[in-house]
Formats: C-alpha cells, sequence, structure tokens
C-alpha cells in the first residue's frame, strides 16, 4: 500500500493549494490511501464542515488534526459523525467527542490512521506513549497497517515515539511545526519515521502567518494578534510511504516540498 501525506494545511492559500495540487499529486504517485493535517485549514484555526468535505472531495481518505481541533466550535457539532476525521486520541476519554483512530479499507487491505499529540510545550494532556500501547493493541487485531500522525512541538519527543513504536507501527510522521525536517527513513524495525512534513498554504509567511505581526512579537516582547497570509505564494509540503501489505511493514519514504524555488514536475 503506498500512502500519501501532506502536511498541515493552512488557511485558505493551503485549501487552494489542496486543490491544486493534489490531483497531481495522486496523479504522479498513485497512493492508495491520501492522509491530510487540515487543523489550521479554517483561517489558520481548527476545522469547518465544509472544508473538512472539500478535502474529501478534493481526494483525501483521512484527516487529521492536532492541538487547534477545537479552535473553531463548528467542529462539536459535526466531528460525531465525521467518520474520516481523527483527533488526537490523547485527549481525555470521557470528554472529548470524536475518535483518535479511523481505519480505511482499500482492496481489502485496511490501514489504522491514529492521530497523537505530544506533551512537550504544549497541553499536558494524558501521555501519548502509553496511550499508542493501547491503540497499537487495538489496531492490531485487525490490521498490521498502522499509520500515526504524532502532532508535536519537539524533535526529541517525536524521534522517541518513533523508536518506541519501531516495528509496531507502519510509519510515524510528525506534524505541527510546519517546518519540514530532512530525516525521512526507515527505522531498523520497519517502520518509516519522519520527524515533521510540513505544512502546506502561504510560502512567504512564518509558519503561515503575516511577518510583520511575528517579528514584532520577538522585537518587543509584547503581545501581537497573528493573522493567516490569504495571499501570495504557496507551499505544498507532503511524504509518500509505501508499506508491505502482509507485514505492516515500511518499504520506502520520501518527504518533498512544492514551492516556487521547487517547483513540482510530473
Ligand atoms: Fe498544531
Amino acid at each position: 500500500m503506498r500512502l500519501l501525506f501532506v502536511g498541515d494545511v493552512v488557511g485558505s492559500l493551503g485549501r487552494e493549494a489542496i486543490s491544486t495540487y493534489l490531483p497531481k499529486l495522486k496523479k504522479k504517485y498513485r497512493p492508495q490511501v491520501t492522509i491530510i493535517n487540515g487543523e489550521n485549514a479554517a483561517g489558520g484555526r481548527g476545522i469547518t464542515e465544509k472544508i473538512y468535505k472539500g478535502f474529501l472531495q478534493d481526494g483525501a481518505d483521512v484527516i487529521t488534526l492536532g492541538n487547534h481541533a477545537w479552535d473553531n466550535r463548528q467542529i462539536f457539532e459535526f466531528i460525531q459523525d465525521a467518520k474520516k476525521l481523527v483527533r488526537p486520541a490523547n485527549f481525555p476519554k470521557e470528554t472529548t467527542p470524536g475518535n483518535g483512530i479511523v481505519y480505511v479499507k482499500v482492496n481489502q487491505v485496511e490501514l489504522a490512521v491514529i492521530n497523537l499529540q505530544a506533551r512537550t510545550f504544549m497541553v499536558p494532556i494524558e501521555d501519548p506513549f502509553v496511550v499508542i500501547d493501547e491503540l497499537i493493541e487495538e489496531a492490531r487485531q485487525r490490521t498490521p497497517l498502522i499509520f500515526v500522525d504524532f502532532h508535536g512541538e519537539v524533535t526529541s519527543e517525536k524521534q522517541a515515539m518513533g523508536w518506541y513504536t519501531d516495528g509496531r507501527v507502519s510509519a510515524v510522521v510528525g506534524t505541527h511545526t510546519h517546518v519540514q525536517t530532512n530525516d525521512s527513513r526507515i527505522l531498523p524495525n520497519g517502520t518509516a519515521y519522519l520527524t515533521d512534513v510540513g505544512m502546506t498554504g502561504p510560502y512567504d509567511g512564518i509558519l503561515g502567518m503575516q511577518r510583520e505581526a511575528v517579528i514584532e512579537k520577538f522585537r518587543t516582547a509584547l503581545p501581537h494578534r497573528f493573522e493567516v497570509v490569504t495571499e501570495g505564494r504557496e507551499l505544498v509540503s507532503y511524504c509518500v510511504i509505501d508499506l508491505d501489505d502482509k507485514t505492516g511493514k515500511a518499504t520506502h519514504i520520501e518527504a518533498h516540498l512544492i514551492n516556487p524555488d521547487r517547483p513540482f514536475r510530473d
């Protein structure tokens, strides 16, 4: 099974980039499953039902989220019925709507897609290392093909998750920092790993936000309101992962960017 994973879609430029490039990427790589992280898709904060459905129409099979999952209140109205939307699994069980794991079936082969959130410099929710053990046990009763979007701030926590689950999941790919890392690899026991896949959206902002306010915040140490860049050049960040359908182990991973400095090629 081949997976295409596109990183954090930010605002309207990000959605535009998905509409433009997802069909091209699907034609180029012919993935069986396409996954998008959409936690910043609605103006940089959260996701709406319309955007979720738009991604499915553009060709995504599963949408993952992260710490911004709840920023747009609309999520509480549709998450329960959104079967292809997965939010971080380690939010408190009793009080959090939606699912932390979803399954996609392609030609009798099933893929489990898990979304988890890290804790370093983030809200201290439940331990992702405990929750992943439970989810692996649950998923493995159905399939050895398991994809994990680990939404986290620091490289070390993401590497730790990769090594901790090596050989037990098919892939651990990080999201949240919006900057793609150049460390895609297959760990010794067969887990594909990438610290962060990067973002999709404005190419000339700072992590997708208008530069001026971000620079002023650093310059003055005073609070500034960040707004998403809505015009200008676009960036797409993604990775492609090949899995052995029988064992669930990864055989290949590659990470790429599309932007004016690295134009798309068929
Ligand atoms: Fe995030």
